[in-house]
């Protein structure tokens, strides 16, 4: 039976709502992380797309994967895809700390708003080390460490630094912070 837990209706719609742009806007992403139009993105708790369709929509040369541990999300997204003709999104429904693509598949990794979610995040960083090729990128965007009227609670944010150890730890160097791209959110970078 599909995983329907985290699939409220309010929090798709919260999701996938266009209000979001004014404060989080996918596209300012991608000049930072410099992807090519024929890149391969894997993007984790990719939820309904709110990056990934955009993102293979504007570049139809890339290949982009969309992983999500909900098979709802997943499912929703792969029905997305198709109707939008998007042949080069593959929606994949991943394990917490496992993606089942071969080492060195990704140019880039994007995760964003997902960090404050993981319970351990190690382990999905050194997932997240084996599956970039050597030199690739990885994107940690999320909620700033700071109470500034958003959602979620301040005590539920990861500071930066924490972050940042744990690319550090799973062998991640050139760790550079994007701060001045989000009013709301902190943006890490790191190369494989
Ligand atoms: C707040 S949503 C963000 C979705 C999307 N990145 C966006 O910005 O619209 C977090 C997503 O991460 C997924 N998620 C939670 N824990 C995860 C994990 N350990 N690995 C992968 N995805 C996870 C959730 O199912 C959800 O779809």
């Amino acid at each position: 039976m599909a995983d329907m837990l985290g699939m409220d209706p309010g929090r798709i719609e919260r999701l996938r709502s266009p209000d979001r742009l004014a404060y989080f806007d996918p596209a300012k992403i991608w000049p930072i992380l410099q992807t090519g139009a024929d890149c391969t993105l894997v993007d984790i708790g990719a939820g309904v797309g709110f990056l990934t369709l955009p993102f293979a929509k504007a570049n139809p040369g890339a290949k982009v994967y969309g992983c999500d541990i909900l098979e709802g999300m997943v499912g929703l997204l792969a029905e997305d895809a198709a109707n939008q003709g998007l042949g080069n999104l593959e929606a994949l429904l991943m394990q917490p700390n496992a993606i089942a693509l071969p080492d060195g598949t990704a140019d880039f990794i994007v995760m964003a708003q997902l960090h404050h979610e993981l319970d351990t995040p190690e382990p999905l960083m050194a997932e997240c080390h084996r599956l970039l090729a050597p030199g690739g990128t990885i994107a940690i965007i999320d909620w700033k460490d700071e109470d500034n009227g958003k959602s979620p609670a301040k005590g539920r944010r990861v500071p930066e630094a924490s972050i940042r150890a744990q690319l550090t730890d799973a062998g991640f160097t050139d760790l550079q912070s994007h701060n001045d791209i989000y009013e709301f959110h902190g943006f890490v970078t790191g190369r494989a």
